[in-house]
Order: C-alpha cells, then sequence, then structure tokens
C-alpha cells in the first residue's frame, strides 16, 4: 500500500468545481480542435496542465497582498522581495519579471548573439524557444540515464558531464555566452540534479570562462530531493543546500509561479554588475522599471512570502508525497508512468502505454484527449508535439526520446480524493487502451507549437 501524504495545512477558501458529460467533452473537445490549451478552465474536472501559477496561496500571502506598495519607484515589496532573494540565493543583483521565460527572454536578449550555443541538462519548451528566438542553439545534454523512463536511479536530471567538456571543446568557448541547469529538469520528468552535479558543471563551465545560470524554477523541490537521496546531506537544512546549490551558479531565472508559490511573477538574478546594468536597460523596455519588473506591488509581496513558505521542509515533504503517492497507486494499477516519480508532476510513459500508434501520429497528444474525454482530466502532452522538430541538414523529423503525457500537481490545491479520481480514470482507459487511435495536425505554428495548434482524429 503507498503512504498516503498528510497535508500540512487546512482548507480555509473553496473554488467549485463541476464534472461534465461525456457528450458534453466530445462537443468541447472537437470545437477545441483536440488542444486542451484551448479548452474553458470550468469546463475540466482536475486540472493537472500545469503546477505553474496553480498554487493555493496562505492566508499570509493573501495578508501580504493588502500590503501592496503601488508606487511606480521603489516599492517597499520589493526590498522585501530583494531581502529574501539574497538570503535565498546569494546573488547580488536581481530583477523581477511578469514570469520566467520574461526573465529568460531579457538575459538571453543581453547574452546570446545569432548562432552561439546554449547547453543545458534540458531547455525547458520557453527556454528552447528564447534561445531560437536570439539566433542561438539549444543544447540538451542530459546523462543518457535521464531518458530512460525505467532507470531507477536518484538523480535523472544530471548533465552528462564528459559530453559537456567535449561539447564545449567542439565548438569553441567563444560561441558559448553561458551554461544552464534546469532544476529539476521538467521536460525529463521533474527529476533532480544532484549536488555533485551542480558543482562539477559549475568547474566545466568555469574552466573555460563560461558562467552557469540555474533555471530555478523547482530548486526548493531539487533541494529537498537531495536531502533525501544524497547521505551527504541528509542532516543538512535545506536552505542551506539550496544555498550551496545557488553558490556554484553566476545567476539563475525563476518562475516564482513554482516553487515561489505565487499567481504571477519570476526574477532574475545575477553576480555581474556589467550584465546586470544591460539587463536594466532591457527590463526597461520590455518589462517595467526595475524595482516592479511587470508586476504589482501586492505581488512582489506574494512571492518573497511565497518563496518563504515554499522551502518549509514540512510543506516539501508533503509535496513530494503528494505527487509520489499519485506515482506509486499508478504503479500499483500497472500503468506504466516515469520513474522514479519527478517533485511536481508524474508523467505517463506514452510510448509503453500506446506501444501501437507511432510518434508520427502524436500519441501523446491522443492520450491527453483520452484522459479528458474519460475523466474531464486535463494533462499535457511533452513529447512529438512539444518537442518534435525538422533537422536542417537533412529535412527529416526527428523525434524525442521520451514521448510523455504529464499530469502536474498544483501545489496545495488538490487532495488525496482527486487523485484516486485520477488514478481511477487512468485505469479505465488503461484496460481498452487498444482501441486508442492517433491525431494529424490541422494547424502547426513554427515556435512553441503546443499551445496553439489544432488537431484532427486519425480514422
Ligand atoms: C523548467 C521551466 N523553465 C521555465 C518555465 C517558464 O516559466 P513561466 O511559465 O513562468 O514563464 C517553466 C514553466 O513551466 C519551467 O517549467
Amino acid at each position: 500500500m503507498v503512504k498516503f501524504p498528510v497535508e500540512p495545512f487546512k482548507i480555509k477558501v473553496v473554488e467549485p468545481i463541476r464534472q461534465t458529460t461525456r457528450a458534453e467533452r466530445e462537443e468541447i473537445l472537437h470545437q477545441a480542435g483536440y488542444n486542451l490549451f484551448a479548452v474553458r478552465a470550468e469546463d475540466v474536472y482536475v486540472d493537472l496542465l500545469t503546477d505553474s501559477g496553480t498554487s493555493a496561496m496562505s492566508d499570509h500571502q493573501w495578508a501580504g497582498m493588502m500590503l501592496g506598495d503601488e508606487a511606480y519607484a521603489g516599492c517597499r515589496n520589493f526590498f522585501n522581495l530583494e531581502e529574501t532573494i539574497e538570503a535565498i540565493t546569494g546573488f547580488q543583483y536581481f530583477v523581477p519579471t511578469h514570469q520566467g521565460r520574461a526573465a529568460e527572454n531579457v538575459l538571453f536578449a543581453c547574452t546570446v548573439e545569432p548562432g552561439q550555443s546554449v547547453p543545458s541538462n534540458m531547455h525547458f519548451d520557453t527556454t528552447q524557444a528564447n534561445v531560437i528566438a536570439r539566433g542561438g542553439h539549444p543544447v540538451n545534454l542530459v546523462a543518457a540515464v535521464g531518458l530512460d523512463p525505467t532507470a531507477h536511479v536518484p538523480f535523472k536530471g544530471d548533465v552528462d558531464i564528459e559530453r559537456l567538456e567535449a561539447f564545449i571543446q567542439e565548438t569553441g568557448p567563444e560561441h558559448i555566452p553561458l551554461g544552464m541547469l534546469t532544476v529539476t529538469n521538467n521536460s525529463g520528468g521533474g527529476q533532480p540534479v544532484s549536488m555533485a552535479n551542480v558543482r562539477a558543471t559549475s568547474e566545466v563551465l568555469h574552466k573555460y570562462g563560461i558562467p552557469l545560470f540555474l533555471d530555478a524554477c523547482r530548486y526548493a523541490e531539487n533541494a529537498y530531493f537531495i536531502k533525501l537521496r544524497d547521505p551527504d546531506y541528509n542532516e543538512t537544512p535545506v536552505l542551506e543546500i539550496a544555498r550551496e546549490m545557488f553558490s556554484y551558479a553566476d545567476g539563475c531565472t525563476m518562475s516564482a509561479k513554482k516553487d515561489g508559490l505565487a499567481n504571477i511573477g519570476g526574477f532574475l538574478a545575477m553576480n555581474d554588475e556589467g550584465l546586470y546594468r544591460r539587463v536594466c536597460q532591457e527590463l526597461i523596455i520590455r518589462e517595467g522599471f526595475p524595482t516592479y519588473g511587470g508586476l504589482a506591488g501586492r505581488d512582489l509581496e506574494a512571492i518573497a512570502r511565497g518563496l518563504w513558505e515554499g522551502l518549509d521542509e514540512r510543506y516539501l515533504a508533503y509535496r513530494l508525497a503528494h505527487t509520489g503517492y499519485l506515482a506509486g497507486r499508478l504503479v500499483e494499477e500497472g500503468i506504466p508512468i516515469l520513474e522514479p516519480p519527478g517533485g511536481h508532476a508524474v508523467y505517463l510513459d506514452v510510448k509503453r502505454f500506446l506501444p501501437h500508434i507511432p510518434q508520427s501520429e502524436l500519441p501523446g497528444q491522443a492520450l491527453v484527449c483520452a484522459l479528458y474525454l474519460e475523466g474531464g482530466i486535463r494533462g499535457v502532452e511533452i513529447g512529438s508535439v512539444m518537442f518534435a522538430h525538422e533537422d536542417p541538414q537533412t529535412g527529416e523529423v526527428v523525434y524525442p526520446d521520451l514521448e510523455l503525457v504529464r499530469l502536474a500537481i498544483p501545489r496545495r490545491v488538490y487532495t488525496q480524493a482527486h487523485l484516486d479520481y485520477v488514478v481511477e480514470t487512468c485505469r479505465r482507459l488503461y484496460e481498452r487502451r487498444g482501441e486508442l487511435r492517433g491525431l494529424r495536425y490541422t494547424y502547426a505554428p513554427r515556435l512553441l507549437r503546443h499551445f496553439t495548434a489544432r488537431f484532427e482524429p486519425l480514422s
């Protein structure tokens, strides 16, 4: 029997949700072009589209919202946030941004020239798109075991250090303006990166004069995984672990919509003063003045408070147990998932769930649609729709190694009963998996295709 998660909070405010009929869902899906991003949230029963910006904020955060200082320049909430970010990351400079991708946009605008490469363990879709939008090449160098959905190793988000060094030598450090590490590795199953790997990545990049930036959206979950899985850190407070992770980097991008437990916001932090000056210029053009960066003062306060709550060890223990509960129950039912589960989501392993649908027929998207039809559950495809691309040399379509459907768990939102409902729906679907069919595109934009593409079922 899977150990169940015990919530370190009680519920004070509730939001009604409703179940639709199967006939209604068929029509909704058809109207949405078989893309769940085009479905209204009120037509979803359990919404596992993302853990981003979907957290339930605490009473302490809501109280802080009332203390929002909406001055254009120098609002007090900026200084509260500055103190928090300095205490957690140790970085000397930071600017707020309206969310994580805005931090990426500003960072790459100030660092990446056309033709340059940005290596990472694995770029998330927005990071990848922001590098490409600057004419750069995003390069994924996660260790091979990170691409094996059945390998039970503790740190599947680690970068392959030998490949990283070989890549730098082949490409030339002058063509690599920065390296990145995504903690945890969202596109690779929410898998953590070990402290040893953060340190080794930093050493290799620094040997060639290349700065390291963390994509730190889920740094607290990553730090807690290190505490649980690395015996050297079992007794170390999670704040100290986080500080050590950041100490090996030169800066970070952050979507505060994840481990910041806020509904909107992000930031870009760094140690290089020259870069900070350029970032401020870019920020003023794109986001806003450096003491608000596209956010209201009340949002800055919610982030400042949320960042501390996201580091609370009782919260983190519950958080990983909650995700682990869903994963464990699915495994008990024999449903193939990426193992071990990540921190923020459970990923259905589509290649084993629907082996009869080839990647060219978009099996992940087919499974996303089937989950919605079966139970009004919304997940997201992280597979061929999100990542397949044409090889510029051969013109052939290159499919990703992992074909996944992510069931991302909003923080402090759903109960164990909701998770049991998800398991039951997946079980019913798995029983008749042979009946599911693939999809084809009726519309597909060039960048970030999954958000707006439209599909139709193959007969
Ligand atoms: C690893 C990672 N990086 C960057 C982002 C982008 O953050 P945002 O959605 O706040 O723009 C996300 C969002 O899901 C993410 O998971």
